[in-house]
This record gives structure tokens, sequence and C-alpha cells, in this order.
């Protein structure tokens, strides 16, 4: 009798369990509703912005890059100590890379057991370092050439790439602050190593609409694949989402316009920030699947103080965390 009072208790146990998880079955919301914490981190003397966030978890803990902008017109790169809890990251080390790797993306490319960093205004396009060791800011390989392609119509020329891969294939996204959306792909067996010169438009809109800060995620649990982009509203820089059912394939609006966007003022439950702007949502691992937990979304995005202005580069965009509400 009492064994069998435990298996009850246990079989009540898992049920309530189930229950508790059973609200994010239907996946990605279709509409967002985020809280923010305020700014996470201030630059550390010689900085004056903090921007770009990649981030990965790294033996329990958060492991972030970002780029930097000196008072002068510098252009820089740097990563965090490891952290716990994102209330730590206002203390942990900040560590200078000597050599920029500006708008960085970081991941683990698990079919060869090493780590990448792949970022914009190297030599070619875009490039990427390897390392055994991301921690250190400064273990990272020469420059590698990750893309070596041109695009026309745009000031920028090729900026914020996102790489990931499915069981087969490896995409590279870009942007370029022109309304485009580019892709271009090599077979997995090939990477790391370069997607050559080649990539293909897969969307276009207004420049506003699809300007910069893509990143491409794998949605765990589905067959399905989020974009998101960053546009230029009205009320500040927000992200735009998008899914599709292949890497390869087409992409198809979801929270897409600033009253109902992806992350944005309306939605973010931030005060700090208006701006929601080039961040990275928080994977469940480290590896080039890129993969996120819809049950669980957290971006970690630059925000800045209303009404900053001048210079672009000196803007003082600092790290913040969203957290969707279910
Ligand atoms: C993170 O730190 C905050 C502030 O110190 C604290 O309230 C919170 O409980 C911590 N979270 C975890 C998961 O330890």
């Amino acid at each position: 009798m009492r064994f069998q009072n435990t298996i009850l208790v246990l079989a009540l146990a898992a049920f309530a369990s189930a229950q508790t998880t059973s609200a994010c079955t239907a996946g990605l919301p279709s509409s967002y509703r985020w809280t923010s914490t305020g700014l996470l981190a201030n630059p550390k003397s010689g900085w004056v912005s903090l921007k770009d966030f990649t981030t990965v978890p790294y033996n329990g803990q958060h492991l972030v890059y970002a780029t930097t902008h000196d008072s002068g017109s510098s252009w820089g790169s740097m990563n965090f100590g490891l952290f716990s809890n994102w209330s730590d990251m206002a203390t942990v080390s900040q560590n200078k890379m000597n050599g920029a790797t500006v708008a960085p993306s970081l991941f683990f490319f698990a079919p060869k057991n090493i780590w990448v960093l792949a970022y914009q205004w190297g030599p070619t396009a875009f490039s990427y370092k390897t390392s055994s060791d991301p921690t250190n800011a400064n273990g990272w390989s020469g420059v590698q050439t990750l893309f070596s392609g041109t695009i026309t119509g745009s000031s920028t020329g090729c900026i914020d790439q996102a790489v990931i891969g499915d069981d087969t294939t490896m995409y590279l996204f870009f942007a370029g602050d022109n309304g485009k959306i580019y892709r271009a792909s090599m077979l997995i067996g090939n990477f790391p190593g370069s997607f050559g010169t080649s990539s293909t438009v897969i969307m276009t809109d207004t420049a506003n609409n699809l300007f910069e800060a893509v990143q491409v995620y794998t949605i765990q649990g589905e067959k399905k694949y989020l974009m998101i982009v960053e546009a230029i509203g009205s009320n500040g820089r927000y992200f735009r989402s998008f899914t599709a059912t292949s890497l390869g394939g087409t992409w198809a609006p979801q929270a897409a316009t600033e009253s109902q966007p992806f992350a944005g003022k309306v939605n973010s439950g931030a005060t700090w920030s208006n701006d929601i702007s080039h961040g990275e949502l928080i994977r469940v691992n480290a590896d080039q699947t890129m993969t996120i937990d819809p049950c669980n979304l957290q971006l970690l995005y630059q925000g800045r103080a209303p009404g900053s202005g001048g210079d672009y580069g000196k803007l003082p965009y600092r790290p913040a965390l969203l957290t969707l509400q279910r």
C-alpha cells in the first residue's frame, strides 16, 4: 500500500511537471511581450560603447563577445569574463582584443571540435578566427576568409553576418543597411572555410524595414527556423521576425511590424532604452545549429539612453536582457 502511494505521488508529480511545461508546446508565440533588465554593464575606462553582442552558454556560464568604440574614432572588440548571473555582467572583467573582430558571432563548430568567431571589417567582407579556448580574448588564430563577395546598392557593403548549420549545409546570412537580406551556403564538410564570392538576395523591403543585425536560429523541438532582423522605426530600433521550414527556403513574416514587433519599444518592457538593437537570443548550447528554446526566450540586446545622440560610433550603447513573458 505504502509502495503504491509512492508510485501515485511520483505519477502526480510527473503529471504536475508536465502541466507546468505544457503552456509552451505551441513553440514560438504569435505575439511577443517581454520584460527587460536595466543596463547590465558600463564600458570600462577607454571605451564609450559596448555593442553587437554574441553570447553562448559555456560550462554553465555565459560567455559574451562585443564590439567596442573608444572616445576617438576607433572600433574594437572584447569579451567579458565568464559569469553565471546576468547581474554579475557589471563587475566581471572586460578584455580588449588585439585586432578588432567587429560585430562578432561566436559558436562551437561541433563536427571539427573547434570554436569559431566570425566578424566583419577584416581584409574581406567577412572573416573568422578559430580557437580551442574561447574564454581567452587573445587566444584566437590568424584571420581566415569567411566571405569575399561584394554587394551593390549599399553604402556599408556586406554587414552583420549570421552563420548557422543544419545536418548537411552551413549558411551565411547577412545584411547591407539597404533593405536586403543575402544568403550564401557551403557543404558542412568544407567548414570552417570560405563561402566564396557569390550570394543570393533572399528578402527585399525598404532599407528601414530590413536594415541590419540579422540573426538566424534553429527552434528547438520544431522543424522550423527563426530569423530576426533589426529595423529602423519611428520609435527607435526594433526587431522583426520571420520563420522558415528550411534554412535554404523562403522566410514568412512572423512578428514583423513596429506596432507588433518581435521586440521593440512597444513590447520590450524596457524603460531605460527606446532602442532594442543588435544582439543575440540566448541559445541552449553553443554549437553551429544556433538552437534556441522557444519556451525560455531571452534576448541580449544593445540599448541606449533615450535622447542620447551625436556621432554614431559614440552613441552610449550598453547591454541589457529581455525575457519573454508567456
Ligand atoms: C541573480 O542575481 C540577482 C541579484 O543579485 C538575484 O536576485 C537573483 O536571484 C540571481 N539569480 C540567480 C539565478 O541566482
